[in-house]
């Protein structure tokens, strides 16, 4: 073998490798009661909206695509997952306080009100999370509304 054939072979060795290191799927358990949505009593239209553009990452009930079983891609995507709900998880939202609800709910309007969430490599894959400003406006007057207990 030729030195380029011997490194096409360590990569794609490398490359099958990695397909054995496969990323948790499980979703965690949560209580539907302490759901952001269920708790506030959101409109379907505001259901419909967070759902498809945050809870992927912000909930305990993430889809997976068929692409998050193929490494390192999976890596990435459960890397995004898990910092989404470690910064802010909806299906535990009765779980917080009420300070922490204030912030987190603060910040929510922000990354809606400023586009910075979601974020822009997920949005290349859910073109429908891709929100535009009607679907922010329509965020932003309910998030306004809501009353932190
Ligand atoms: C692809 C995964 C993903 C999606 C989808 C997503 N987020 Fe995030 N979000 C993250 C990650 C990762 C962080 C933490 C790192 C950062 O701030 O960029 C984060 C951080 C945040 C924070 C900051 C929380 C804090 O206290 O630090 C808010 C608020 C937020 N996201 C709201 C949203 C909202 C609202 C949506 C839907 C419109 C959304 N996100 C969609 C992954 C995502």
């Amino acid at each position: 073998m030729n030195k380029r054939k011997v490194i096409l072979f360590l990569i794609l060795t490398v490359l099958i490798l990695m397909q054995f290191v496969k990323i948790d799927k499980n979703n965690p358990e949560s209580k539907p009661e302490n759901d952001f949505l269920v708790a506030n009593n959101a409109p379907r239209e505001v259901e419909g909206i967070i759902k498809k553009a945050c809870y992927d990452c912000h909930s305990n009930h993430t889809i997976y695509p068929w692409y998050t079983n193929i490494a390192p891609v999976s890596w990435w995507i459960k890397g995004h997952i898990d910092e989404g709900r470690e910064h802010l998880n909806f299906s535990d939202w009765m779980g917080y306080t009420a300070k922490k609800k204030a912030h987190k709910l603060e910040e929510t309007m922000e990354a809606v009100g400023e586009a910075w969430m979601p974020l822009d490599s997920y949005t290349w894959a859910h073109a429908e999370a891709d929100l535009s400003q009607e679907e922010r406006d329509i965020l932003m007057v309910w998030l306004k509304n809501i009353k932190i207990n």
